[in-house]
């Protein structure tokens, strides 16, 4: 899992390729590259170990000059993170750099070892440098190399390739790892991701797996790696460069968390009608029959997206009264789960790329389930393997710790479940049109949550900056929201997090708890309400530090915890979207206080495309 970039056209190309990295570090951040055709036909390439930093320095005191160049931030999958491991990968006259993993890189290793290539890094990159450079020593063209090349390939790949022979050209491909060209004025580009390219060009082309393309300042030719022409349309994206940088907050994380109620609108745009209480489902790929056909829903997803497709469980079973099953996608694939037509596969995915989910979707929809993704990268892997797919609108999210996208994804599953209640006659028109309202409500009301809540949240985290453990309690639609408060503070601050639903705390964590454990307890004002004071009681009895998110107002949850944290009172079902803002921005500021890096943190990655 790494990120790519090229450039070729009429400018300097270090600096763009550099600038494009940097936007591309959050896909892993271990050491990173550059190869650049230099004046007098040849490659040079700087490469450094750690941050993007370190090659920039490299950079400064040998400087690489060119038009035409490659890049590669890289999270290692093969061989540890070392100079010599970096990418770009050079064999003689050609340099490679590469996002995925070579399945079958063993018997490709020995194969050039014994044909007598002198193989210098552990990587399996290294070995398609070599397999170009040995088509293009035979005669052919760039293209052509490439070409035999990936037919000796198994595995996923996105890979951009020079060639000191053809100065003018790159030559990428791709196979199950994200590639995209953003076509220029007389200059293209390709990378891993939209925001590497969004300061240059709005104008993107999406390529599919099995294809191939070749860049040239003033054209792009795209074929299937077989050769066959392909023709298609390139598709604008709205998103601003200027929506891709921090703008003014100090890390990505923390303008992402803020930007919540402006995502949220961007994703309600266009799908609440509100004159008939109910949600616009075009989207959604199904005839009204086939929604009141469906036997079941299957939800998969990891990290985070798991914990929103477990609020989308609550909300299909409550809203829609159909079966909802949900499943850890590493968990789903490669086991005999019974699916088939019938089901409705909802794969939930920020990236659209994360491999087990992918590949679970996929095998779903092999034995017959219909698979409707709902993802937030326009034209990524997930959706362009379902039937349907319902984008968040929650633009590009940077840091690791995901928060926008969990919230929209809560809006989707939600809009999905109201539009599946309506058609199978689940739920009153009258419960569609609150819960219509309700959703029109949020971006109001969770931008009034983050700004009274943030200095509050803030001064809690520097009182309990050096808990070692922290409990997250909740039941019912509280419960993901544990999870994921738990998941936050562990993902970005390091700090041992245990997310449980509240009435099983006395079948286990409960042992945990004395008095240096802070255990944040959802208690908004819902069903569950009586029951989890009760939790929260026990939990106090025993000592802990007790924090309670409660709803306005709520009296008895102010006598019973050290310290409160209030919600406006909603729609119990609307509760999760307002829960989940002080236990990210808690997260943020417990990360902050201890200076760990919020958006990088350490052995995570954004997208994850290995298994
Ligand atoms: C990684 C990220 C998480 C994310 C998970 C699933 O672990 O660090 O933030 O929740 O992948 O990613 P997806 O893109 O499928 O939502």
């Amino acid at each position: 899992m790494c990120g790519i970039v090229g450039y070729v056209g009429p400018q300097a190309c270090a600096p763009i390729l550099l600038d494009g990295l940097r936007r591309l570090e959050y896909r892993g951040y271990d050491s990173a590259g550059l190869a650049v055709h230099a004046p007098g036909g040849r490659i040079e390439v700087r490469r450094a170990v750690g941050k993007l930093r370190n090659l920039e320095s490299a950079l400064r005191e040998k400087p690489l000059e060119g038009a035409v160049g490659i890049g590669h931030t890289r999270w290692a999958t093969h061989g540890r993170p070392s100079e010599v491991n970096a990418h770009p990968h050079v064999a003689g006259d050609v340099a490679v750099v590469h996002n995925g993993i070579i399945e079958n890189h063993m018997p490709l290793r020995r194969e050039l070892e014994e044909a007598g290539c002198t193989i210098a890094s552990d990587t399996d990159t290294e070995l398609v440098a070599h397999l170009v450079e040995r088509e293009v020593q035979q005669g052919k063209d760039l293209e052509a190399a490439v070409r035999a090349a990936l037919g000796r390939l198994e595995g996923a790949y996105a890979i951009a390739v020079l060639s000191a022979k053809e100065p003018e050209r790159i030559v990428v491909a791709k196979s199950a790892s994200p590639l995209v060209i953003g076509l220029g004025e007389g200059e293209m580009f390709c990378a891993s991701d939209i925001p590497a390219l969004l300061p240059y060009t709005r104008d993107m082309l999406f390529m599919e797996d099995g294809e191939m393309a070749v860049l040239e300042a003033g054209s792009v030719r795209l074929t299937t790696v077989a050769g066959a022409d392909v023709e298609r349309e390139p598709k604008r994206i709205d998103w601003s460069p200027v929506m891709a940088e921090k703008a003014g907050y100090k890390h990505f994380m923390l303008k992402e968390i803020f930007e919540q109620p402006r995502a949220m609108e961007d994703t309600l745009r266009g799908r609440l009608d509100r004159e008939h209480g109910d949600v616009h489902g075009h989207e959604i790929g199904l005839s009204e029959e086939d929604a009141k056909g469906i036997r079941r829903v299957l939800l998969l997803a990891c990290g985070t997206s798991h914990h929103a497709t477990i609020a989308g469980k609550y909300f299909l079973e409550e809203i829609a009264k159909v079966p909802a099953v949900i499943e850890i996608a590493s968990e789903f694939r490669g086991r005999e789960a019974v699916v088939g037509e019938g089901d409705l596969v909802v794969a939930v995915s920020q990236s659209g790329e994360t491999l087990d989910t992918l590949v679970a979707a996929k095998e779903a929809k092999e034995r017959g389930a219909k698979v409707l993704a709902i993802a937030n990268v326009i034209g990524s892997a997930i959706p362009r393997m379902a039937d349907a797919v319902f984008y968040t609108h929650a633009g590009p999210e940077i840091g690791v710790a995901s928060t926008k996208c969990f919230s929209t994804q809560l809006a989707n599953l939600l809009m999905l479940s109201v539009w599946l209640g309506r058609r199978r006659g689940a739920i009153t028109a009258e419960r569609s049109r609150e819960l219509v309202e309700g959703l029109a409500r949020l971006p109001t009301t969770m931008k009034d949550v983050l700004q009274g809540t943030r200095q509050l949240v803030a001064n809690l985290a520097r009182r309990y900056v050096d808990a070692r453990d922290v409990l997250y309690l909740g039941r019912g639609l509280s419960f993901p929201i544990a999870l994921e408060g738990a998941l936050k503070l562990k993902e970005i601050s390091y700090v041992h997090a245990e997310g449980y639903p509240a009435g099983e705390m006395k079948h286990g964590p409960i042992a945990l708890i004395d008095s240096s454990v802070p255990a944040i307890v959802l208690v908004p004002r819902d069903r569950h309400w009586e029951r989890s004071i009760s939790n929260l009681q026990e939990a106090k009895a025993r000592e802990a530090i007790v924090i309670a998110v409660a709803t306005e107002g709520d009296e008895e949850a102010r006598q019973v915890s050290h310290d409160l944290i209030e919600i406006p009172a909603v729609d119990e079902v609307l509760t999760p979207f307002l829960t989940v803002l002080p236990l990210q921005l808690y997260a943020y500021y417990v990360a902050d206080f201890k200076g760990t890096d919020v958006d990088q943190p350490r052995n995570l990655a954004k997208t994850v495309t290995v298994e």
